[in-house]
Order: structure tokens, then sequence, then C-alpha cells
């Protein structure tokens, strides 16, 4: 299996929507890998666009250090959340510079390519054509001053950049002219056919291919696919002072990803994106960018002779206490923000609480967030192995028993697998935590029912001591390695305390006689002020 996440901008920081993501796609890389299966994760950074371009002149760097740099920044920020991938690239690579190419080549052969001039708004200025949230102007409606060039915030109008009145370049504040360039276009009206039944064979939520169903009953249209010089990208092939949009080599980046990762593992890049594979492919994205995989991606590797994904899991935006997020609100939170306060492990297990297989918007309330991590974390589960493994510390030599107290739970504990792994594999992951949950209050309830420290208190040397700790800690064992795809950090730690490592196929096991490591708190209790100082410092 190859997955992959949205390749983020390399323009500013990620938020805690970008980390949503990573965890969702991370959560189901590991779920697999703890099942035995081959499963790579990659990413990169989306490192081109005007965007970057006029960004890192406005920070006087060269596209290539901001870029660098950002990489570098959301990097660590992944890894800081235990976002495992087996590579982390750049569109602004060697390997994507060359599949880019190669595609487009492919294409043009292939008679996929169109030709035509385009009149667009232009900066005579700056010597830039202009995207449409570069102009800004009176709305043609209702007269509204300073609004953007495709829209009206006031009144909610639609237009075209041209339609506004006294019309600015937000550059330069120079009046747009209207100026042809030609330009190069993608033929997907010519895919029609294989995307509708690419949509119709099973690899997508319902909403998704009703959504992708709609455009391709509206009828498709021919992609423009290059932009004019000043832009941060790929020059095109015969076409000076052309260049490839961002859109076109972004997700070409999977595969640059992909080439880099084969190259430094001595692994075949054909096996994963010939046509005939059995390799399947797995892209996470946001609702937002569901035409770029669902109608171009697939097309494009259509032409190209490439396999199609197997799947798109798109997931809906993050808002926080309600609302969604931005700076003006002051709770646009940070990755960088989060990790300065909190364990990582919090909020993968929150928003793995949350997450279903739906489309839906999530909420991060951060009130909700502390009291569910509390209760179930560090209440439900880690005290299981707090009170049973310090009772074995203290009175049984750190060493447990091969004859638990109550083998009927334990098994029913281990039955409970496939039911959790049938949740993990369809991506709901709030099932799967609410089941794991539902064993954790039997496990509690044992340990609440035999009260194993009145018997430490009165006969430390009874055996059902032993037997009981064994179980409870067993019990934990198991949810344990169930949560181990959501909180990895804090499955580490117990891994240390039983010494093992935990995977699926040892849910059939048993702890048996075994020593102990000396123990060492697992997790603490998240600090209602340390939330609170996150909201206010999201402004
Ligand atoms: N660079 C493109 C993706 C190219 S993929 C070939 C892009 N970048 S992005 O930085 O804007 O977004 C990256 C991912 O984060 C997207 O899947 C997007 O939907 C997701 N999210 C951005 N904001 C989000 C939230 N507030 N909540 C959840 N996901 C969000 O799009
Ligand atoms: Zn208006």
């Amino acid at each position: 299996m190859l997955v992959t996440s949205a390749l983020p901008y390399a323009n500013g920081p990620l938020h805690l929507g970008h980390i949503l993501e990573g965890i969702q796609a991370d959560i189901w890389a590991r779920f697999q890998r703890l099942r035995g299966h081959d499963c790579i994760y990659l990413c990169a950074d989306d490192a081109h666009g005007t965007a970057i371009m006029l960004s890192a002149e406005a920070q006087k760097q060269s596209p290539e250090a901001l870029i660098e740099a950002m990489r570098e920044s959301h990097l660590a920020d992944l890894q800081g959340f235990g976002i495992h991938f087996d590579c982390y690239h750049s569109t602004h690579s060697n390997e994507n510079r060359y599949h880019a190419e190669r595609i487009y080549r492919l294409c043009q052969e292939r008679d996929h390519i169109a030709e035509r001039d385009v009149v667009q708004a232009y900066d005579p200025q700056r010597g830039l054509f202009l995207a449409d949230r570069l102009i800004r102007g009176d709305c043609p409606r209702c007269g509204a001053s300073d609004q953007y060039g495709d829209h009206c915030e006031r009144c909610g109008a639609s237009y075209a950049p041209a339609e506004l009145l006294r019309a600015r370049s937000t550059l330069s504040g120079a009046e747009p002219i209207d100026k042809s360039s030609r330009h190069l276009f993608f033929r997907l009206p010519q895919f029609a056919d294989s995307l509708r039944e690419w949509v119709e064979a099973d690899h997508l939520q319902a909403p998704v291919a009703a959504k992708l169903r709609e455009w391709l009953d509206a009828g498709l249209k021919e992609w423009d696919i290059s932009r004019d010089a000043p832009y941060f990208g790929f020059e095109i092939p015969d076409a000076p002072g052309k260049y490839f949009y961002v859109w076109l080599d972004a997700p070409i980046g999977y595969m640059a990803s992909c080439q880099r990762y084969c190259d430094e593992q001595g692994r075949d890049f054909e096996d994963y994106w010939a046509r005939e594979t059995d390799i399947e492919l797995h892209h996470f994205i946001g609702k937002d960018i569901i035409n770029f995989h669902g109608l171009f991606w697939p097309a494009l590797l259509e032409a190209a002779g490439h396999r199609r994904p197997s799947s798109l899991h798109v997931h809906g935006f993050l808002g926080v206490n309600g609302e969604k997020m931005s700076k003006s609100r002051g709770n646009f939170l940070l990755a960088s923000d989060y990790l300065q306060r909190l364990d990582s492990d919090y909020l993968r297990y929150y928003f793995a609480a949350r997450l279903g297989a739906e489309v839906e918007d999530i909420d991060l309330n951060l009130s909700d967030f502390a009291q569910r991590v509390n209760a179930d974390l560090v209440g439900k589960t880690v005290n299981l192995a707090s009170r049973t493994a310090r009772l074995l510390e203290r009175h049984c030599q750190s060493r447990t028993s091969t004859t638990p107290a109550d083998v009927g739970l334990i098994d029913a504990f281990t039955t409970a697998g496939e039911i959790i792994a049938g949740h993990y594999e369809a991506r709901r992951y709030s099932r799967a935590m609410r089941e794991i949950m539902r064993l954790a209050d039997d496990a509690n309830r044992f340990i609440d029912q035999h009260k194993p420290w009145e018997l430490a208190r009165a006969t430390p040397n009874d055996p059902r001591l032993r037997a009981q700790c064994t179980t409870g800690l067993e019990l934990f064992r198991l949810l344990m390695l169930y949560l181990k795809p959501v909180v990895p950090t804090l499955a580490e730690r117990s891994e240390a305390l039983l010494g093992e490592t935990l995977d699926w196929a040892g849910h059939e096991r048993r702890l048996g006689e075994r020593q102990l490591t000396a123990f060492q708190p697992l997790l603490q209790r998240i600090d209602a002020d340390d939330c609170a100082a996150l909201i206010q410092q999201g402004g």
C-alpha cells in the first residue's frame, strides 16, 4: 500500500488543520503496518506558484531558501506529532521535474494538449498576470469598495474580474490592463468516460462520488496548465517563458516522493505506478481539493498510462470551539504552538475519537478535549497500568503470573480485536475508540471489584494478588495494542514497561510469567491552564 496526505504549501507554517489530515493518514498507515502489511506513507512540500514567489520577494530571500526553511519547519512539526513518513520530499526536486516533464511529453504525443490565446488581467507596473485574488476594486452590484476580483464579501455577488469598478492590482496599485498570451491546456474532456467509470467503481465516499458526478454531468472543460514568467516552478519543455501551473506538478509530487523513496530503498518505482499493479494507492485529502484529486489527477495518470488511485479519503475542515480557524478570531492554532505545551498523543487521541469515515467538519473543543483525554487515556487506560504494575513491583518482584484471575475477560478482549480492526480499516476511528473505551470500562470494573490493593494491605503473599494484577496488566496490554496506531509515543513507553514490541499478531499471545521493567509514569493529565494558554497564543 502507498498512502499519501496532501502536500502542504511551502508559504506558511502548519496549523492544526494540516495536522488533522496527517494524523488521520498516519493512523491508517500505522494500523496497516501493525497488521503486518507493507505500507508506506509519503508526502512532500508543495513548493511552486505565485504566492511562494511573492512571499520570498517580500522577505527578500530566494524562493529556494524560503521553501527549504519551510520544508524543515513542516517536517519538524509533523514529526513532533508522531506522523511518520517513509519519505518527505519537495515538488521543487529533480525527481518531480523529471516526472512532470515525462508525463507532459506523453500527453503531448498522445494529443491530450491543446494551445490557444487567453486574455487576462495584467499588472503593467509589476509585469505580472494577475490571479483573481490579486485584484481588488468596487463591487459592480452593490458598490462596496475594496472587494476581491471574483466575489463581493458584502453582497455575495460573484463576477469576472473585468467587471470590477476602479480595479487595482494589490501588488502595485496599478490599474490592470487586458493582455493576451498563449496557454497550454490539458484536454480533460477526452477523459470524461474513463473518469465516470472510475467514479462509479466504488473508490469513493458517497458524497464525494456525487460531487464528481455533478461536475461530470455539467461537462468538463480543458484545463489551463501553463503560467507565464515570472513564476516559481518548472519551465515547460519547448515553451520558453511558460511554466507548469502549480497544480499540474503538485500531485506528480506524490510520484516524485515515491521515486526518491524507491531510489533510497532499492525498490521498484514501476511496482507502484504501472497500470497493472496490485499495490493500493490511497490519498488522504481535505474536501476543498476534491476536483484536483478526483478529476485532473486520475485523468493525468490515465493519459500517461499509469494506474489510478485505489481510493480518495476525504475529510472535512477543523474548527476550534465551534468556529472556523482564523487569525482575526484569534483561534488560529499553529502546530508548533501546540507542541510547545502539550503532548502530541493527546491530540492524536482526540482527533481519532472525533474522526469518522464521513466528509464532515470536525471541531476541536478545548474543554471537551481536556476532559476526554483525561478521562479516557489517563483515567481509564494509563491508570490501569499504574495501579497494577506498581502493586506487582512492590509485592511480586515485578513478575506477572502464568495463571491470571479472569481468563474469560482476557479472551473477550482478544475477540474484540477483529471488530476494532474493521473500524480502523474503514476509517471509523471514532467507533474504534468507543469500542476500546468500552473494553477499558470492563477492565476497570474488574479491578474495582477485586480491589487488589486490599489484598496487598492484608495478605500480600496471597497468590491471588499476582493473578489479579496480571489480569489488569494483560487487559492494559491489549488496550495499548489496539490504541498503538493512535498513540505511538504512549505505546512505546508501555512497551518499555512490558518488555515487548506490540503487534497485531501478538494479540493472541499472553504475558505469561514475565519480568516487568521498573515502572515509569506513562502519561500526565492535561493541565487546563496549558489548554487555555494555547487559545491565547492563537491570535
Ligand atoms: N498544496 C495543496 C495540496 C496539493 S496535493 C497534491 C494544498 N495545500 S494546503 O496547505 O492548502 O492544504 C493541505 C491539506 O490540508 C489539504 O488537504 C487541505 O484540505 C487540508 N487543510 C487545510 N486547512 C484545513 C483545515 N482547517 N482543516 C482540515 N484540513 C485542512 O491544498
Ligand atoms: Zn457587492
